[in-house]
């Protein structure tokens, strides 16, 4: 098949990528010989001018080198400690110094103030500082984590997450947060798959594009707004093992494909900062790899924000082991193009010595410093450096805990429901909960700021349950512990679901058990919780499982014994109140699954998105790719997730049958339209999904890929035609060539449309 080839920066991420390419035809690579900025050091492309060139270009002539070097420093407080507490010192002196650029982990409008004041005030040129904190879902208001938002299939969940983030910290003198995580990955062992948006380049994309409009808005100098960080660049996901940090190997046509296309959404939305990873990839850390740092982001994305590094990032390249010492290790991260040092201390320490010796050029320098400059400036940080401390948010208002609460609601996925357990009426009598988490304010997940949660747990869901049945009987038994094997509480448990009409058993994994460094090597529910289960299932009465985790599960043997099963993730401040709307059927779940559940560890990476072998699954035939001891597949496929209605999705249909591959490059597009309907008794929503699979290929294509979704609300008889348009971007790939490559090619492609990844309905498309 000869292939047509193109150079082109095709973004991932949907109609609005779709239509930015379209309109303005394929974007070409820039001619830079790819690897020149970086062996100079000396950055970036040339980049169109900005509005506070002129203002940069001023200040940075007024600058000591002492100065520019610390403009790259980024130095941690300690979130609680107000100003001249413990710890502080040293960050106060380096602002006095003028040898400070910014400060994370702090927050509180007095507390930001004083301390910018010292820098504002005491030091020579009086840069103000930028002052970071990981606001990742949420600040006050801890929303659901992005995982569960993901599973909204809605990018406007997380844009209201970032909205009212945006808004709460910025009140508190907060700048910038470390968000969105971005990072795709294959690998439910790895405990940050909740921080991101799963398996899926094209979901993550989407989500990804919409929280960085979102926490930015149009002008980042305004009060509610703050800059985003794409984070972390690239292939964290791709850990070996799902152990975090761990060494990561993909191939370029893997990088481009997988990894790449939620940061190139995220810069088109025009995120202003993105963070460097821990990983390797092909031995080389993250943070001195200039290919991806300055030859695809700054030089092929025309990216010309701020990279700053991951805490203690640079410094680790050491134990990396391709620095022997912090002037190699300063050296290494400036040249591959990180321009901010989180937490350790190597550019402001040798930086000097690295110009001086010609080891790193002063304009490349420069060029760090112009970065963080731009980004002062555009927040609006010179014109007005304090925060007003008479309209600091203290608490979560009404509107942004509704907020929460919707969003929490609208991520959740029913797995399973037999016989129509759920939802639950009013009238079934007594109500038994049961389970470690269902008296337990452990539901907010990962990343949180302390203070938030011990000011603003969440609501349990036993007393949301109490709420939704006033003056009904409700009777709360732990059971077992969410860790460890005591099962003394079992009997209580069991007699609890014996007096109750309905029980719902609440369990899950702490908190503590996702996020960063919190990897799990058996994904099942933690300690005695699977007994419980089947315990109560032995009693014969009605149940339905409510999973409140971070990660996907391997939902074992229990699962055939749970009439239901609502996968709830941890769903943050208002998590009982949204598990009991969808409970007790005021929402109609529609959320669906953003990331394959394994039937069991040894299966893992399974993903939907994976190639076909030579050799594809059948029972019959011995030599084929399997498992000899587990069914084909996932327990529960991406994009699986049922209603309390039920949907009927008719076969798609194409606008043209054919359409050349030139009609493509000039912008052409196919449209696809399928009709769903709710056949059931109750209005809902259903995730109208669209994949595609390209069946000869110059590499071997994914079996499917997601290249639209749309959720849609449907009464009861209802019906919609829903419409996609697939253009150049969603039928052709990136290829292994090292400069980004795209290729189109003429061919047959199946479009399946339907309501997950294992979607039946058909059409194929050919490409001439
Ligand atoms: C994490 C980042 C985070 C940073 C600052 C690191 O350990 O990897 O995601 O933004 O800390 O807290």
């Amino acid at each position: 098949m000869s292939g047509l080839r193109r150079r082109s920066l095709l973004a991932a991420g949907g109609t609005a990528a779709t239509a930015g390419l379209l309109g303005t035809g394929p974007v070409q690579a820039q001619a830079l010989p790819r690897t020149a900025g970086a062996a100079t050091g000396a950055g970036a492309a040339a980049r169109r001018p900005g509005p506070y060139d002129d203002k940069v270009r001023a200040l940075l002539a007024r600058m000591t080198l002492e100065e520019k070097l610390g403009q790259l420093q980024q130095l941690p407080w300690t979130y609680n400690t107000g100003p001249g507490g413990p710890g502080t010192k040293e960050v106060e002196q380096a602002a006095r110094q003028g040898r400070l650029g910014s400060v994370l982990n702090i927050f509180g409008a007095r507390t930001t103030n004083a301390l910018q004041k010292i820098a504002v005030e005491e030091s020579r040129l009086g840069v103000p500082l930028l002052f970071g904190l990981d606001v990742i879902h949420g600040f006050w208001t801890t929303f659901p984590i992005p995982l569960a938002q993901a599973a909204g299939f809605d990018p406007r969940v997380a844009a209201r997450d970032a909205e009212v983030s945006a808004k709460e910290a910025r009140s508190n003198g907060v700048h910038w947060t470390f968000a969105p995580m971005m990072d795709v990955t294959h690998e439910p062992r790895w405990g940050r798959i909740a921080e991101g948006n799963g398996e899926d380049p094209y979901l993550t994309a989407a989500f990804a594009a919409a929280k960085v409009r979102a926490y930015q808005g149009a002008d980042l100098s305004a009060a509610d707004r703050i800059a985003a960080c794409a984070k972390h660049f690239v292939a964290y996901g791709g850990a070996e093992g799902g152990r975090d940090y761990n060494t990561v190997d993909v191939s370029e046509a893997r990088l481009r494909n997988l990894y790449l296309p939620p940061f190139r959404a995220a810069v088109d939305a025009g995120v202003a900062t993105v963070m460097a990873s821990f990983n390797t990839i092909g031995g080389v850390p993250a943070h001195a790899n200039p290919r991806t740092l300055t030859d695809i982001l700054k030089q092929e994305w025309s990216f010309d924000g701020m990279v700053v590094s991951d805490w203690n990032g640079v410094q680790e390249l050491i134990p990396h082991g391709v620095a022997q010492d912090g002037a190699q290790a300063a050296r290494l991260a400036l040249r591959a193009g990180v321009d901010m040092e989180m937490t350790s201390t190597t550019m402001v320490t040798y930086g000097k010595r690295l110009v001086r010796e010609g080891k790193i050029s002063e304009q490349r320098v420069d060029d760090a410093v112009s970065r963080i400059l731009r980004l002062k400036f555009a927040l609006g940080l010179f014109a007005r450096p304090y925060v007003d401390e008479g309209r600091e948010i203290g608490a979560p208002t009404p509107e942004a805990r509704a907020a929460a609460r919707s969003a929490a609601a609208r991520s959740m996925v029913l797995l399973k429901n037999e016989k129509g357990v759920l939802p639950v009426g009013r009238s079934v009598g007594a109500i038994a909960v049961v389970g470690p988490f269902g008296d337990s304010g452990d539901l907010l997940g990962t990343w949180v700021l302390p203070p938030a949660a011990q000011r603003f747990p969440a609501v349990t869901v036993l007393d949301a349950v109490r709420k939704a049945v006033p003056g009904g009987t409700v009777r709360y038994e732990r059971g077992v512990a969410a860790e460890g094997d005591d099962i003394s509480g079992i009997p209580a448990a069991v007699a609890a679901a014996r007096s109750a009409g309905m029980t719902f058993v609440v369990v899950g994994e702490p908190a503590a058990l996702s996020g960063e460094a919190a990897a799990r090597s058996d994904i099942g529910l933690p300690g005695a919780q699977e007994k419980l289960i089947e315990a109560i299932a032995r009693t014969g009465r009605p149940f339905a499982v409510v999973l409140v985790n971070g990660r996907p599960l391997t939902v074992g043997g229990w699962l055939d014994r749970a009439p239901a099963v609502l996968e709830a993730w941890h769903p943050g401040i208002e998590a009982g109140n949204a598990i009991a709307d969808v409970l007790f059927g005021r929402v109609n779940p529609g959320g669906k699954l953003p990331v394959s559940f394994p039937r069991a560890v040894g299966q893992i990476p399974i993903h939907y998105n994976h190639e076909n072998t030579g050799r594809p699954y059948d029972p019959d035939d011995k030599f084929t790719s399997k498992y000899l001891d587990l069914p084909d597949g996932p327990q529960f496929p991406f994009g699986h997730g049922l209603s309390y209605t039920t949907f009927r999705t008719g076969p798609p249909a194409l606008s043209r049958d054919r359409i050349p591959v030139d009609a493509l490059r000039r912008g052409g597009t196919v449209e696809v339209a399928a009709t769903v309907t709710n056949t059931g008794p109750r209005p809902g929503d259903e995730v109208v999904q669209l994949y595609v699979h390209d069946r000869a290929a110059a590499l071997a294509q994914p079996v499917r890929r997601l290249r639209g979704f749309r959720r849609v609300t449907l009464a009861p008889g209802g019906s919609r035609t829903v419409r996609f348009r697939l253009g150049a971007e969603d039928l052709g790939f990136f290829t292994h060539d090292p400069h980004g490559e795209f290729l189109l090619e003429p061919g047959a492609i199946d479009i399946y449309v339907g309501d997950s990844s294992a979607a039946e309905g058909r059409c194929t498309l050919s490409v001439t």
